[in-house]
C-alpha cells in the first residue's frame, strides 16, 4: 500500500462535511453531478439489470444512491470513515458501506459484476493507481469502469497545479499510455466514454480482463 495525499485529505472530518457543496451544488455543480450520472448511464450501458456492483471510492455516496435507485445492489466502499458517515446520513438503506483501502480490497475475488471508480484514480500516483486497479479487477466478474482526466498538454498541468493552486496533486496521464496501464494490471479496453467532449476531460474507461 502507498501513501499520498487524497488517502489523508478526505479524512478529515470538516473535509468530508464539504465535500458534496463544495462540488455539486450551483448550476455547473449539479450539471456535472448529471452528468458524470449520465457518463455512468452509458459504461454500463449492455449490462444487465439488477447487478452487484462496487462503488469504490463511494466517498459520500452520490453514485451509490443513484444505481441502488435504478435496481443495482450496490456495495459502497472507502477509506475514509468521515465520508461514508456523511453518506449514511444522506441515504435511506441503499447501499451497504464497507471501509476498506483501494489498494488492498476486503472482498473475495469476482464478488461482483461490476467494479467502479470516479474521481480517485486522478489523486492516485502510478504505483497506487496500479493497485487499485489490479484490485478493482480481481473483484469484478465482468466489467471495471475506471474514470480518468487523460490529456496530452504539459501547460494542463502548470494551470491546474500552480495557476489554481488547487489542494490536492493531480495526476494526468496521456491517454497513449492507458493501454499500457491497464495491461499491467491485467486489464484490457472495452470501449470508452467522454463526459463532455471539449469541455470537461472526464473519460470513462470499460475494462475486462485480459484474462478472459
Ligand atoms: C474525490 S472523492 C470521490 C468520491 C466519489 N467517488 C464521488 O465521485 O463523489 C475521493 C474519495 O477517495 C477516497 N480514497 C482515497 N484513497 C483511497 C483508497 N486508497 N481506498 C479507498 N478510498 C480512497 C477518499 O476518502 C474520498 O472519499
Amino acid at each position: 500500500m502507498t501513501s499520498y495525499k487524497a488517502k489523508d485529505h478526505y479524512q478529515q472530518e470538516e473535509i468530508a462535511a464539504a465535500y458534496d457543496a463544495e462540488r455539486f451544488r450551483g448550476l455547473r455543480g449539479r450539471s456535472v453531478d448529471w452528468l458524470e450520472r449520465r457518463l455512468l448511464d452509458k459504461a454500463m450501458e449492455g449490462l444487465e439489470a439488477r447487478l452487484q456492483v462496487l462503488d469504490l471510492p463511494v466517498g459520500t455516496g452520490r453514485m451509490a444512491r443513484y444505481l441502488t435507485s435504478k435496481g443495482h445492489h450496490v456495495v459502497g466502499s472507502d477509506i475514509s470513515l468521515a465520508m461514508m458517515e456523511v453518506g449514511e446520513k444522506l441515504s435511506e438503506g441503499g447501499a451497504v458501506l464497507v471501509r476498506g483501502d483501494g489498494e488492498a480490497l476486503p472482498f473475495a475475488d469476482d464478488s461482483f459484476d461490476v467494479a467502479m471508480c470516479f474521481r480517485l484514480l486522478v489523486h492516485l500516483p502510478e504505483e497506487a493507481r496500479l493497485n487499485v486497479l489490479r484490485e478493482l479487477g480481481r473483484v469484478a466478474r465482468e466489467r471495471v469502469i475506471a474514470v480518468y482526466q487523460p490529456h496530452r498538454l504539459a501547460l494542463w498541468w502548470l494551470f491546474y497545479g500552480l495557476l489554481l493552486r488547487r489542494r490536492l496533486p493531480r495526476y494526468f496521464v496521456p491517454p497513449g499510455d492507458l493501454p499500457d496501464e491497464f495491461a499491467k494490471a491485467g486489464l484490457r479496453l472495452v470501449r470508452s466514454h467522454t463526459l463532455l467532449r471539449g469541455v470537461f476531460m472526464e473519460q470513462a474507461y470499460v475494462l475486462e480482463s485480459a484474462r478472459s
